[in-house]
């Protein structure tokens, strides 16, 4: 180790790759995501993808090298992360078509295999999508946590971040979601936390 630097602590850290299904700017399951984020539990890193719009159709012509740059940015982040959290609306009894484009995107590359996910259900009149979302994830080899698969009971809508994280219900819902995927490796990284003496 580099002797300017002192080992100040030690963090272990579970990092969560949040994937909303809703590319609208004011979604409610974005805001799911969002308050799963700021109230997550000590030792949780949550991170938004952001880049759901950017992936083009799916197509294999274009699955081979050089891969489009949104493609190899989403296998990246996703290799990256030790689990994953998908919140998503159901539209017409199925998977909106972005995420389900963005799974097909990662079948063939297999970085959800083995990839503990949890998928949040943010409606409740929705009774399709997280077994449409679940069948797929499974079908990709991806460890489905089916305790951390809920329903959230969110009655209101649109849904605001601040009015899901007043809701101690759904924050206790939402951080018992992100420490199910709270295990022993393969599921942690380490980080090592280094100060200048
Ligand atoms: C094209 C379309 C299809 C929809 N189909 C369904 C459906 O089949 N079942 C359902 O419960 N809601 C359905 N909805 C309602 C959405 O799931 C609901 O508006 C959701 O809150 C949108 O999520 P968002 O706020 O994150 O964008 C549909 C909405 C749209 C725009």
């Amino acid at each position: 180790m580099n002797p300017g630097l002192k080992l100040s602590h030690l963090t272990v850290v579970t990092s969560v790759l949040a994937i909303c299904g809703s590319l609208r700017a004011k979604s409610s399951n974005l805001a799911v995501l969002q308050a799963a984020a700021a109230s997550a539990p000590s030792g949780f890193h949550v991170v938004l993808f952001q880049g759901l719009a950017d992936l083009p159709p799916f197509n294999p012509d274009l699955d081979r090298e050089p891969f489009p740059a949104s493609v190899a940015r989403f296998r990246s982040e996703l290799q990256r992360t030790d689990a994953v959290l998908i919140c998503s609306p159901e539209y017409a009894h199925g998977i909106p078509g972005s995420l389900k484009n963005a799974l097909d995107w990662v079948v063939g590359s297999g970085e959800f295999s083995r990839k503990p996910v949890a998928a949040i259900n943010a409606s409740l009149s929705s009774a399709y999508v997280l077994p449409a979302l679940t069948e797929t994830l499974r079908t990709m080899d991806a460890r489905v946590v089916s305790e951390a698969c809920i329903t959230l009971p969110l009655k209101q809508k649109p849904l605001h971040v601040s009015t899901i994280i007043s809701d101690p219900q759904v924050i206790r819902s939402l951080q018992q979601v992100l420490r199910h995927h709270d295990r022993r490796p393969p599921y942690l990284a380490v980080g090592l936390a280094v100060s200048s003496l």
